[in-house]
């Protein structure tokens, strides 16, 4: 996994914005895998920015989200189809037709998980999927337990994402106990991932995911196994890793890398 500590949140938000960015240039009918949070904002900011500022073009982009919670439809202002319009769709050219969250009202969830997941594979599958992370160390809802392989599905949230998510609900007892959310494996089927994390609370998280051991009670470690990941982390969020010297190693080769001053090979995933 390739580690990139950035001063602050503003930073990462910039450097995650130029990864998507990049791949929306190179292949503009390329597959984004979307995530809500608080995390997410700056790099969402940054993308409303280059496609008003340099005309970054998502009109052929296609979109799928991680996660919803289930009951609460598109209008309910702490859906996450409505805060993905609020901080990105409307903001930008992609067309609302390709974009997909999941329905956090259907009625027939298994059918419509199922539904999901083709989706999925009928475009192509997902280029790059952009992952927050849970401080229990989740990533879209796969809570601790989670199987390593699982699919699109429901699942129940613990007492540790609901106290964290109640602050954008008011309280506690707003926060819906069930999200329909993609599997682990679903995560992992996806060509590249970038993960970010930003703040103290995340530390823990971000240790075990990126040093601990692969374990389903830390799903996102389980991003271990997978080929190419990005993990762009805050320096609080970065505090507990104990090869942070290493990992900026790995960086400043990158730049040397990209400058043309040496070989160009694949390296430092
Ligand atoms: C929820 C989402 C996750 C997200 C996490 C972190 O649990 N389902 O996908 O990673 O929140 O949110 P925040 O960025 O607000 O800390």
């Amino acid at each position: 996994m390739r580690v990139i500590v950035e001063l602050n949140r503003e930073a990462v938000g910039r450097r995650a914005a130029q990864f998507v960015a990049d791949l929306v240039r190179r292949e503009p009918t390329c597959v984004l895998g979307l995530a809500t949070g608080g995390t997410v904002l700056g790099m969402y900011a940054e993308l409303v920015r280059l496609h008003r500022e340099e005309g970054l073009d998502f009109s052929r982009v296609v979109s799928f989200n991680l996660d919803e919670y289930v009951g609460l439809g598109p209008s309910h202002p702490q859906s996450y189809r409505f805060f993905m319009q609020q901080h990105v769709f409307d903001h930008i050219n992609i067309d609302v037709r390709n974009t997909h969250v999941p329905d956090g009202r259907a009625l027939d969830f298994e059918a419509h998980s199922e539904q999901y997941e083709k989706m999925i594979k009928e475009e192509g599958g997902i280029d790059l999927q952009v992952l927050g992370i849970g401080t229990d160390g989740h990533i879209a809802f796969n809570e601790p337990g989670s199987s390593l392989g699982s699919r699109t599905r429901l699942k129940t949230l613990t007492e540790e994402t609901v106290r964290d998510n109640a602050r954008f609900f008011g309280s506690m007892e707003d926060v819906p106990q069930l999200a329909v959310t993609m599997g682990v494996g679903t995560i992992l089927e996806s060509r590249r991932c970038l993960l970010l994390a930003c703040g103290d609370a995340k530390a823990k998280a971000v240790r075990n995911t990126v040093e601990g051991p692969v374990t389903a009670q830390v799903t996102a470690s389980a991003l271990q196994l997978h080929r190419e990941v990005v993990a762009i982390v805050d320096e609080d969020a970065g505090r507990l890793l104990e090869r942070r010297d290493y990992y900026r190693q790995v960086e400043q080769a990158q730049t040397l890398l990209r400058s043309g001053r040496a070989p160009q090979i694949a390296a430092d995933r």
